[in-house]
């Protein structure tokens, strides 16, 4: 991309997985607790995403490449969720909130669907609702604004 004439990246983190309604519906026994290997893998992956990614910066001339946190933003969201006036952050609002994802989600299981997903903080097992979404953009809107304004 760079070749091609790219200047400006920004490239997001991985988010903490183990937290994920699917990961602890597989991974977290009977209690359904989150999964602290994954969590732990998606910790060393932004580590050395982070790394890598100050290391192109300084060594691709005048390039911009910023590494967006959304893993501590949304780790504090679930570990919180209540300061934040979510109710649940274990469980998709979406049919059963145990394993549908994606297409999984559809109008055959709206009789298990929750009425609010403003108070789910995440909407099906694998992604943040779109409340959780908004807080989690302007907490990373915020912390990378210094950045942004000479980027
Ligand atoms: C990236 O490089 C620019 C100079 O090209 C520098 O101003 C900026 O601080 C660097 N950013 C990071 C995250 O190292
Ligand atoms: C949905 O939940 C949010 C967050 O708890 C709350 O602010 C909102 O009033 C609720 N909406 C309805 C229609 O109950």
């Amino acid at each position: 991309m760079y070749e091609l004439g790219a200047r400006k990246f920004a490239c997001l983190s991985l988010i903490p997985l183990g937290y994920l309604p699917i990961s602890r519906t597989f991974g977290g026994g009977f209690q359904r607790n989150s999964v602290e290997w994954l969590t732990q893998a998606a910790v060393k992956f932004n580590s050395k995403l982070e790394h890598e990614l100050n290391h192109l910066n300084s060594s691709l001339p005048g390039t911009r490449i910023l590494y967006i946190d959304i893993y501590n933003p949304l780790v504090d969201l679930i570990q919180n969720h209540k300061k934040y006036g979510f109710e649940d952050s274990s469980h998709g609002c979406c049919g059963t909130g145990l394993i549908e994802l994606n297409y999984g989600c559809n109008e055959l299981l709206s009789s298990f669907t929750c009425s609010n997903s403003s108070s789910h903080v995440f909407w099906d097992a694998g992604h943040p609702s779109e409340r959780a979404y908004r807080m989690i953009i302007s907490q990373v809107v915020h912390n990378i604004s210094h950045q942004l304004l000479d980027v």
